[in-house]
């Protein structure tokens, strides 16, 4: 038997997971032909792509997000940086094959990087900017991938039994729809200390040398239960090769004019792992 395609693996996978689907344009449920178009009773059709992604916007939205942007993010991810907190969030993950939807998952990395620590786990990652999906699917079979907006997010209530939210923006009310009843919430967000070396040489005597995430924290424990904090912070050393990568990651382009200028062999990660629970 040949090698099944990448989109044909993709169909597979979001057939298997078809009850997770809703129409983004009028909510109903969706259904996935074995010719790979996930459509809903009023004939709103979406198709999966041969690179195995699905498209649920109904309308194309902009990114500040390229596509560099994006392979910097992979190349730094996949040199091991975050390997701590993926692993502090896969600790946190509990049950029998758990449903996990990544909000904001960008180009896959830390989804797939999460998953593979999980038994029988269901990977969904969604994000606006196609760009962050195109990556994903190229470099991760067996996980759903869905360029799609959080504000109309194409999944039927209470599918979920974890939400991830890493260094992207949130959306508590749909977080709230989306999980199952004892669901978990995991948002991640900088603290102080998050690329210090980096900001104190980019971004010398600026506000944007610091972090500071107290509101966050506050609205996220306003929004959900029994919310437990997890501080982590690390130092590592950077290969000289990344550090370019390092700059590239982030759109706010640690704008400098000349990289080479910039000289760090150790990075230092500085994370809070928020988790809450829905009642
Ligand atoms: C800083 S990146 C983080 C990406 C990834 N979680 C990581 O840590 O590498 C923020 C991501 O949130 C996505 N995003 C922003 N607004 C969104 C929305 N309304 N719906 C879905 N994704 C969104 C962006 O496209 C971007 O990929
Ligand atoms: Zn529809």
């Amino acid at each position: 038997m040949g090698q099944l395609s990448k989109r044909a693996i993709s169909i597979q996978t979001m057939k298997n997971n078809e009850p997770l689907f809703a129409c983004p344009i009028c909510a109903q449920a969706m259904t996935v032909s074995e010719e790979g178009k996930m459509s809903c009773a009023s004939n709103h059709s979406f198709d999966i792509a041969k690179q195995g992604y699905i498209n649920l916007m109904h309308r194309p939205a902009g990114s500040m997000y390229s596509k560099e942007l994006f392979e910097a993010r992979q190349q730094i991810i996949v040199s091991g940086l975050y390997d701590t907190m993926q692993q502090t969030i896969a600790s946190l993950i509990e049950g029998e094959a758990p449903v996990i939807l990544d909000t904001g998952c960008g180009e896959g990395s830390h989804l797939q990087r999460i998953c593979t620590k999980l038994e029988n786990s269901v990977g969904v990652g969604i994000d606006i900017a196609k760009e962050g999906i195109l990556a994903a699917a190229k470099f991760y079979e067996g996980l759903i991938w869905c360029v799609g907006d959080l504000a109309n997010s194409p999944y039927n209530a209470q599918s979920f039994d974890t939400i991830l939210n890493i260094l992207s923006p949130a959306n508590y009310e749909e977080f709230k729809r989306l999980l199952k009843p004892g669901g978990k919430v995991i948002k991640v967000v900088p603290q102080a200390g998050y690329l210090k070396e980096l900001r104190a040489q980019a971004f010398a005597d600026s506000e944007k040398e610091s972090y500071s995430n107290e509101q966050t924290v506050e609205r996220f424990k306003e929004s959900f239960d029994r919310v437990a904090v997890t501080r982590i912070t690390y130092t590592m050393p950077l290969e000289v090769s990344l550090v370019p990568k390092l700059l590239e990651m982030t759109p706010m382009g640690w704008h400098i004019e000349n990289h080479k200028a910039i000289e760090i062999s150790e990075i230092t990660i500085d994370l809070n792992i928020l988790v809450g629970a829905c009642s």
